[in-house]
């Protein structure tokens, strides 16, 4: 299967889906990826902060395939911010990860309280002439703290990866972002928690299509342009969730699953206030 991709504004190209890993352990993952690998991911996110880089490696290195077919995302953690701190931490992700270098190295989360990001940044920018990250990018970023980057780096960021589900949509976000040329990535995309999965709404659509409610919520951050990497363990879900690309929303689908609109989570302004 040749997954879809989106071109990013350093040049690069990122598979369209992928799968997350958080809260797998490395214990779990290389099973986990081998089922994924197999159903034909090329995609993995991952981070310092998810303690599982070296079972992501370990899946990584097991498949036959070749690494430039590989996607492989992670992230500096909120305790390693600053130029040095950065530069380090992404050295020991690799090490973890049994890599030269990864495909895209996000800053987890801006932490503005701790006013490092910028430096963060500029670690980053080094990481990638340095060729040991082809492609970097943030997390959790607010356009302001994009701004900053921008400004003070020249260097944009080539993805920011929030949380978006049809819930919890962050269309303003989202829309500043794309306007700054950066690629959306969403987290938690099948919005875990919110009921959505079980909603007789999109039960209707998905007998509609014959496909399951997981698939039609993939189906809308693919036709959203947004890049999308579902977390499961399950065998068969592993499978369901990439098999989405036979069948298309239509405009009646896609009123109803804006309608599920509530803007922006508690948990994720908390985490922006309090850095
Ligand atoms: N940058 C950040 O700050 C940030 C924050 C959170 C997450 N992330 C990344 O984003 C990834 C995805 O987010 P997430 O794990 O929070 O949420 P998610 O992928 O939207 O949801 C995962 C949950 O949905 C279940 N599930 C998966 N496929 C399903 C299907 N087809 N039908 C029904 N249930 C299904 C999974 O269960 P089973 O595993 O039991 O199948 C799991 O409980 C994470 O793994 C991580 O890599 C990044």
């Amino acid at each position: 299967m040749n997954l879809p991709v989106l071109v990013l504004n350093d040049g690069h190209e990122i598979p369209q889906l992928g799968i997350g890993t958080w809260p797998l352990s490395s214990t779990e993952l290389p099973a986990v990826l081998e089922t994924a690998f197999e159903a034909g991911y090329r995609h993995v996110d991952t981070a310092a902060a998810y303690g599982n880089e070296v079972g992501v490696g370990e899946g990584v290195r097991a498949t036959g395939l070749r690494r430039d077919e590989l996607f492989v995302t992670t992230k500096i953690g909120n305790d390693d911010h600053g130029f040095g701190e950065a530069r380090r931490a992404l050295d020991e992700s690799l090490e973890r990860l049994g890599l030269d270098y990864v495909d895209l190295a996000l800053i987890h989360w801006p932490m503005p309280a701790k006013n490092q990001f910028e430096r963060t940044w500029d670690a980053l920018v080094t990481l990638r002439e340095e060729g040991k990250a082809r492609s970097i990018g943030v997390s959790n970023f607010r356009p302001e703290h994009l701004d900053r980057i921008i400004r003070t780096s020249g260097v944009t960021p080539a993805v920011n990866q929030i949380e978006v589900n049809p819930v919890v949509s962050h269309r303003e976000l989202r829309a500043a972002t794309t306007r700054r040329g950066i690629v959306v990535e969403s987290w938690s995309p099948l919005g875990p928690g919110t009921g959505l999965l079980q909603d007789s709404r999109l039960q209707g659509v998905a007998e509609k299509h014959n496909k399951t409610v997981g698939q039609v919520v993939i189906r809308w951050h693919i036709q959203n342009n947004l890049v999308v990497i579902p977390k499961s363990a399950t065998p068969q879900r592993i499978r369901e969730n990439i098999d989405v690309f036979d069948f298309q929303l239509d405009d009646d689908d896609l009123l109803i699953l804006e309608a599920f609109d509530q803007g922006h989570p508690a948990t994720y302004s908390a985490h922006l206030a309090g850095g």
